[in-house]
């Protein structure tokens, strides 16, 4: 639902200006890595880490859902656009380095993890690097709360997201949001929006990376960054 019918909100929760300081980051890493001039972000969601990348690099952007894409083109009209799956996505050229931030977690099985890894893989030159940034791994997921919100045009939008693991076993976490909408006429209605993500340990993470292909490192940094380098 957040990335279908309330896609227009995500500029509302999540503008650019909310990214600033992790794009720089992740720039920073993916020039260390291998200096790209073109890269392709798999997951671009609204765009809004995009905004910031397209400074330093030629960003090619692609999300499975055709209304976060329209929001990502609304912000980077200069940005070419693809509606794909990062599981089987094929876009019939290579790229310097390829992207996957926060839409990587949305694969819940070793099987659709490994596809996407693949893929990442393929759509590299010889000498690229793919950059994985999911949320949490084994080691660092946290049962917890997280709550945000922004205005933007008039349009007001709260949420709470509840992370939550009820069962440990399964490599899957779950999020409900719950997410209040005000259009500026005063009224307020309320939503709620459930996902399911997969969490890996960071072992199968390399482990995997490798038998894709890679040269495989976990970056050194509080959060979760797996760096794969294509020989
Ligand atoms: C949290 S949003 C990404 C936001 C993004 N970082 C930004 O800068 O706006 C996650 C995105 O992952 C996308 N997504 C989920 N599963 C996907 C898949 N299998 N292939 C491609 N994109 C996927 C969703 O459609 C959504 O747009």
């Amino acid at each position: 639902m957040l990335y279908a019918e309330l896609s227009s909100w995500w500029p509302v929760f999540s503008p650019p200006e909310a990214y600033a300081e992790r794009a720089a980051l992740f720039a920073k890493i993916l020039k260390k890595a291998c200096n790209p001039k073109l890269v392709l972000e798999l997951g671009c969601g609204g765009g809004s880490v995009a905004w910031h990348l397209k400074k330093h690099f030629t960003m090619h952007l692609a999300d499975i859902s055709v209304e976060m894409l329209r929001e990502a083109a609304r912000l980077n009209p200069d940005c070419e656009q693809f509606q794909a799956d990062m599981r089987d996505v094929r876009l019939n050229r290579v790229y310097d380095a390829v992207f996957l931030n926060d839409a990587v977690m949305y694969m819940k099985t070793e099987e659709d993890l490994r596809k996407t890894m693949a893929r990442a893989y393929a759509h590299l030159r010889p000498g690229g690097a793919a950059l994985f940034v999911p949320d949490a791994t084994e080691e660092t997921f946290l049962e917890r709360t997280e709550q945000g919100g922004g205005e933007l045009d008039g349009r007001e939008g709260r949420y709470v997201a509840w992370f939550r693991d009820p069962d440990p076993t399964d490599g899957v976490y779950e999020v409900d949001f719950a997410i209040l909408l005000c259009e500026g006429d005063g009224h307020v209605r309320c939503v709620h929006d459930h996902h399911e993500c997969g969490v890996f340990p960071r072992s199968s993470w390399l482990r995997w990376l490798t038998e894709a292909g890679f040269r495989a490192e976990k970056i050194a940094h509080h959060s979760e960054m797996f760096l794969g380098r294509r020989g």
